[in-house]
């Protein structure tokens, strides 16, 4: 996940691969739910690992389910059958709404004595709606806080009540579906003697999510029968059954932008566009049908029972002209694909953006124009016409007001036909539904390698480089590219091949270089099975990555190496030639200095603190040495670029050298204040 202040996307030009989306969340819990209720033990695949999958986790071991998490998205629940669960048991449940609605409903109906509650937030989320239908029933909950609002008391100490299953049970569909959907889950457990039967009052909105809903319960063998989405039938002698196997359906809102890209980019040479795994053309999600709106638009979609594969068919897109209601987190996508068509593209009947995680029409209205587009925005519509040529397209910094989606959609805006970037503020909040939404994108995207921005930061031993071009790459959620670990390593590899290190070996050493099996994994560094981190740290790795890193052929054994860091979204390379000779066109370099009798006492603390004993005379007579063999040798030598900007820290901080870098940096980026 990247959790920087903002993430810029460097111009997009394609896509091809295959991506993996994770599990829907509202599939997930629904499927926690059903199996902790049947008999026996189902093997849950692909779950999204989330916040509020975690709770219900928590939870079901709490009521003395088994739960096996096997990893990788992959839990096997034994269920309750018709056991009942440890009472009195108190259940913590976060902010997760999804775990308790449905967890209400189902402990009422299981008999004990259970207190549910969570985070301050939850406790003013409404619960009244569906603990008036569970009363009605006949079931005994007492509110422990405010009327309406969780923390409550579900108080069946001495048994399940009778209860009143003749008449129907009335919810209310106008406020959440989610009080229908934990009705639905949990009333089979009673439905033994006779039907259930629930009628809704008022209009029922989000049909979708109750189609998910009943489309679960089928898969344990629960058949509700429904007239109009208003009167529910839970046939007598329900029983939960376990499927054996469930594989969790990939979230179909997060795949509308792999179908955006995939329609949108072209496909690098010889490929067929992307294609998206986890979800397919039988999804039982709603927003599986932005598909359609996708190919109204132009693109080519096929797929099959998990996967669906698109590609760049009509181009430019086709603007559409199209009620959304059935699609309504999915087309803030088509918003953004409206970038890329001829003539306006209108989005109707989408009022309720005006009351998600922000106001979403004023916000897309206010970032599409940004980026060069003509917007009208209306109660409950939106008109957009892209920019007239690729000249009026805007490097525009994207404001994404918490909202995943915005900050999801607005990617797309990256493959614009003017190769400009795109910055994206508050990356981390995709976390919602999508921790890993960037690099899934980093994954399957491509552009040429010069338009993935670098920043050298070369400079002496000691400069303090490696620790300021770390922090920076932090920053900006870059790459990073520790060039004097590629010697040192080479170093260390001649030394444990017998290898004195001298012309004479030149080009056995090099050929050591060019097959290095080096691997940079968080902070550590593998050579082969071995961790070397500390290994090639000492100052004895130092002298000898000096003396390998003068042998012209192992320098150039490890371009190739060095190139291919190059990589989305952006690389910090630190190092003596970065910005002379491995990337002599970065937009951004460095040199950074600090005197020598600076640089030996910083290595002196530095080595003291580690509790080894140093000299400082020695130490600064070592790096002295050091640096006229670095600046004298005839391969690369240790200088500015030309155009480098030579900072000089020896009066300064690391932080305070990181901001300039990141201010010179800022500078040079075409997004306004
Ligand atoms: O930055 P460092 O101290 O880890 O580098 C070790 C040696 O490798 C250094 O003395 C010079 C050499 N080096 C180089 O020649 N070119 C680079 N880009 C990086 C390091």
């Amino acid at each position: 996940m990247f959790s920087t202040a903002f993430l810029d996307l460097p111009p997009l030009a394609s896509v091809q691969g295959s991506v993996q989306l994770p599990g829907s969340k509202s599939i997930s819990n629904r499927v926690l739910l059903l199996a902790a209720l049947s008999q026996g033990t189902t093997e849950v695949r692909d779950l999204l690992a989330s916040d509020d999958t975690r709770v219900m986790l928590d939870a079901l071991r709490q009521l003395g389910c088994t739960v096996d998490e096997a990893g990788g998205g992959t839990v096997r629940i034994t269920g309750l059958g018709s056991s009942t669960p440890p009472s009195p048991t108190q259940l913590f449940m976060g902010n997760a709404g999804t775990a308790m609605r449905p967890l209400t409903a189902a402990l009422a109906l299981l008999g004990g004595e259970y207190e549910l509650s969570g985070v301050p937030r939850m406790h003013e989320r409404p619960i009244g709606d569906l603990v008036d239908a569970l009363r009605q029933l006949g079931c005994r909950i007492d509110y422990l806080g405010n009327q309406g609002f969780p923390p409550l008391r579900i108080a069946h100490a001495g048994g399940l009540p009778p209860l009143q299953l003749q008449a129907p049970i009335r919810v209310r569909g106008d406020v959440s579906s989610q009080f229908l959907t934990a009705l639905l889950m949990a009333l089979p457990l009673v439905a033994r003697q006779q039907d259930v039967v629930i009628e809704v009052v008022g209009e029922l909105i989000s049909k979708p999510y109750i189609h998910i809903t009943l489309e679960l319960l089928a898969r344990f063998g629960i058949a509700v029968r429904h007239e109009q989405w208003q009167r529910f039938t839970i046939p007598a002698g329900s029983r939960y059954q376990s499927p054996g196997l469930i594989h969790v359906e990939a979230d179909a809102s997060s795949a509308s932008y792999f179908i955006a890209a995939g329609a949108i980019a072209a496909g690098a040479s010889g490929q067929k566009g992307i294609k998206i795994l986890g979800v397919g053309l039988d999804s039982i999600q709603g927003d599986i049908r932005f598909v359609e709106a996708a190919q109204a638009m132009g693109a080519r979609v096929t797929g099959g029972p998990n996967w669906l594969e698109v590609a760049r068919d009509t181009w430019p897109l086709k603007a559409i002209d199209l009620d959304c209601n059935h699609i309504p987190d999915a087309a803030m996508t088509l918003a953004v694909m409206a970038l890329y068509a001829r003539g306006t593209t209108v989005l109707r009947n989408i009022a309720s953006w005006r009351v998600k995680e922000t106001d979403r029409i004023a916000a897309m209205t206010c970032e599409l124009r940004k980026l060069g587009a003509t917007v009208e925005e209306g109660a409950d519509y939106l008109r957009v016409t892209p920019p007239a040529q690729s000249g009026d397209w805007r490097a525009a910094s994207i404001h994404t007001y918490d909202d995943h989606r915005v900050a999801m959609c607005f990617s797309l805006a990256a493959f614009n036909p003017a190769g400009l970037p795109v910055r994206i503020e508050d990356p981390k909040c995709v976390a919602k539904t999508f921790p890993d939404y960037f690099e899934a994108l980093f994954q399957v995207a491509q552009t040429d390698a010069d338009r993935i921005p670098v920043i050298c930061i070369d400079g002496p031993t000691a400069s303090g480089k490696g620790t300021v071009a770390a922090a920076v790459a932090r920053a900006l959620g870059y790459h990073f590219l520790d060039s004097g670990a590629l010697y040192r390593i080479t170093a260390l590899a001649a030394t444990r091949a017998g290898l004195e290190i001298s012309p004479d070996n030149e080009p056995r050493i090099a050929e050591l270089a060019r097959q290095l099996p080096v691997r940079f994994a968080g902070d550590r560094i593998w050579l082969g099975e071995e961790d070397v981190t500390d290994a090639i740290r000492t100052e004895q790795a130092g002298m000898n990555a000096s003396r390998v890193s003068a042998l012209p052929a192992v320098r150039g054994a490890l371009v190739a190496l060095q190139h291919g860091f190059r990589r989305l979204p952006g690389l910090v390379a630190d190092g003596r030639d970065m910005g002379t000779v491995i990337f002599p066109q970065a937009p951004l370099k460095v040199f950074l200095t600090a005197s020598a009798a600076c640089r030996a006492e910083r290595r002196y603390k530095q080595l003291i603190s580690k509790g080894i004993s140093a000299n400082i005379a020695d130490l600064r007579a070592d790096l002295e040495a050091r640096d006229a063999r670095d600046a004298n040798r005839s391969a690369s030598p240790l200088k500015p670029a030309q155009d480098a900007l030579v900072l000089d820290n020896s009066e300064h901080t690391i932080d305070e050298a990181v901001m300039q870098v990141i201010d010179w940096w800022q500078a040079r980026q075409p997004f306004g204040a």
